[in-house]
Parts: C-alpha cells; sequence; structure tokens
C-alpha cells in the first residue's frame, strides 16, 4: 500500500472541489496510517467516520453547484454519489458492530473508488464548471 500524494494529477481545475479532494485524501492516508500502526478500534472509527461525514458534505457541495448551473450529468454523477455513500456508511456501521471486516480491503476500495471518481465524473464537472463561478 502507498500513500496517496495530492498533486496536480489529482487537480481537476476547481478550487473548491480541489481543496475538498485534498481534505478526503488526507482521510483516506490518514487511515492508511492508523492500519500501519495497528491504532485501536477507537481511533480507525474516528478517522473512518470522519471520511464519512466529510465525504457527505463533499458531495453535497458537489451536487448543489451542479443543481445551480443546470449540469446535465447530474443524476448519474449523483447516483455515483449515493452508491458510494451507502456503502461507506455500511462499512462504518459494520466496523461499529464489532463485525468482521478486513481494513486493508477498505482502504484499497474508498482509494481506488475516490481516484477513479475524481478522475473521470469530477473532471468532467470541473471542465463544465470552468468559466461560470463568481
Ligand atoms: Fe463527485
Ligand atoms: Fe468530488
Amino acid at each position: 500500500m502507498s500513500y496517496i500524494e495530492f498533486d496536480a494529477s489529482l487537480m481537476v481545475g476547481n478550487r473548491l472541489i480541489d481543496q475538498e479532494h485534498e481534505v478526503l485524501i488526507s482521510y483516506i492516508n490518514l487511515l492508511q496510517k492508523a492500519i500501519e500502526n495497528e491504532a485501536s478500534g477507537n481511533i480507525i472509527e474516528k478517522v473512518l467516520s470522519g471520511l464519512v461525514e466529510y465525504t457527505k458534505t463533499h458531495f453535497f457541495v458537489e451536487e448543489e453547484m451542479m443543481l445551480a448551473y443546470g449540469y446535465s450529468e447530474y443524476d448519474i454523477h449523483k447516483k455515483a454519489h449515493e452508491g458510494f455513500k451507502k456503502t461507506a456508511v455500511d462499512l462504518l456501521g459494520k466496523f461499529e458492530r464489532g463485525e468482521d471486516i478486513n481494513l486493508d480491503e477498505v482502504h484499497e476500495f474508498l482509494k481506488d473508488w475516490l481516484i477513479n471518481h475524481i478522475l473521470k465524473l469530477d473532471i468532467a464537472l470541473a471542465g463544465f464548471l470552468k468559466g461560470k463561478e463568481l
């Protein structure tokens, strides 16, 4: 496993979206660090729930921008957000209930999904927003 570097390759070109993605990536790296350090369940839970909460806020911000500017890909993008949110909330719930989950796999899933989403749907959204914001 390697830490994610938030560099130009992950930037979509919208200042607010990029700032929020940087925070999300920090959470993913923090989760990795906690796993590597065999941190207590309490700490892992805090990182996971922080990630879930920030993800919800971030998705909401993107969705509001899509609605404000009448983005034609809103439905498909929103659906992708909803799917991820549900999976992340389910994983957090399983962890909180003490169910057996593989944290390395959880980390890989979150990381792969986010990077893939940023590089596909969020880049497209940022392109659409270009020149539209104040
Ligand atoms: Fe998105
Ligand atoms: Fe995003």
